[in-house]
């Protein structure tokens, strides 16, 4: 199935950044939130991140200037946002990226399979929840899959296309296939929890957060031991800010639900997100986020 035009819902830390990787493959997107501020914060994201990645291919010399300012308006232009469903009539594919919890996805799945048309596959970038409940919103649930990408989306190169108890061969294979149109490499996992690269990551960050816990030691201290070992490029507390608290914690809990006592919750991000404070898009988390 080739994709003419995708959409994608929920314009917040990652679905501005998946509408950017759409648009620059030359793919139509519409990207709706339920504020226009939250769509406005989505496409001002897209075409910064644009702006960026065009300023470098500037500085390389591979395009010149007047070619970046044209592109950055048919990048930015392929990017249409909404706060209602108007466009999705005539979508192909469509990611979603609302908050991590399930009742906010199934009623947004079950919205979607009203809205789109009968062909088209629902996709979502959930981190850790059952893709197989929200294939049970619609009517359609052959057609829903996993399609989770990683932070920052215009950087990562890897989607899990994940495959839920309905989800048929086909939309397996086209969603494989639209992954390689918008320039990334999918693998293919089942529904399991953490999927493959969050069951990895978590498994290395949960140490870290438990002797932090049981040793009472300062997070910042530890992720600026950890970045200066020059082994990742940043420390996984201010990692955890720009992912979202909320989002981590949810996969933490599910990881510790489903594994057992191996992987840790950290009371501290538990405290700070029932303060409200969810990192970078709050404006505190374990860091003061200021500008
Ligand atoms: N943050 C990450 O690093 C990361 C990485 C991979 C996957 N994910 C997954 O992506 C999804 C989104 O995460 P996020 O970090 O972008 O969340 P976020 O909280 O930053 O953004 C979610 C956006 O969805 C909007 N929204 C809520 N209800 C909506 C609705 N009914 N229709 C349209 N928009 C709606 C919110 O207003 C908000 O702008 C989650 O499932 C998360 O697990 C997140």
């Amino acid at each position: 199935m080739f994709v003419f035009k995708a959409a994608v819902v929920g314009a917040g830390t990652m679905g501005g950044e998946i509408a950017q990787v759409v648009a620059t493959a030359g793919i139509p997107v519409v990207l709706k939130d339920v504020k226009q501020e939250f769509v406005d914060q989505g496409l001002a994201k897209a075409r910064d991140v644009t702006q960026g990645q065009l300023a470098g291919l500037v500085a390389k010399e591979k395009i010149t200037q007047e070619d970046a300012d044209r592109q950055l308006e048919e990048i930015a232009g392929r990017i249409t946002g909404t706060l209602e469903y108007e466009g999705f009539g005539d979508v192909d594919f469509v990611i979603e990226a609302v908050p991590e919890q399930i009742q906010i996805k199934r009623a947004v799945f079950a919205e979607l399979d009203a809205v789109t048309p009968g062909h088209a596959i629902l996709a979502s970038n959930t981190s850790s929840l059952s893709v197989t409940e929200m294939g049970e919103a619609t009517t359609r649930p052959d057609k829903v899959c996993g399609f989770h990408f990683f932070y920052p989306a215009s950087v990562m190169r890897l989607i899990e296309v994940i495959e839920a108890e309905d989800t048929s061969e086909e939309t397996v294979q086209a969603a494989a296939s639209f992954a390689q149109a918008i320039r990334k490499t999918a693998i293919r996992c089942g529904e399991v929890p953490g999927f493959v690269v969050n069951r990895i990551l978590n498994s290395s960050v949960s140490e870290v957060w438990r002797v932090v816990e049981e040793d009472g030691l300062d997070p910042l201290e530890v992720d600026k031991v950890i970045k200066e070992s020059g082994t990742v490029p940043m420390g996984p507390f201010f990692l955890t800010d720009l992912l979202g608290l909320d989002t981590v914690l949810h996969v933490a809990e599910h990881l510790r639900d489903s594994y057992g006592d191996r992987f840790f919750v950290s009371s501290q991000m538990k405290e700070l997100v029932k303060a409200g404070n969810l990192g970078q898009k709050t404006g505190k988390g374990f860091y003061e986020h200021g500008g």
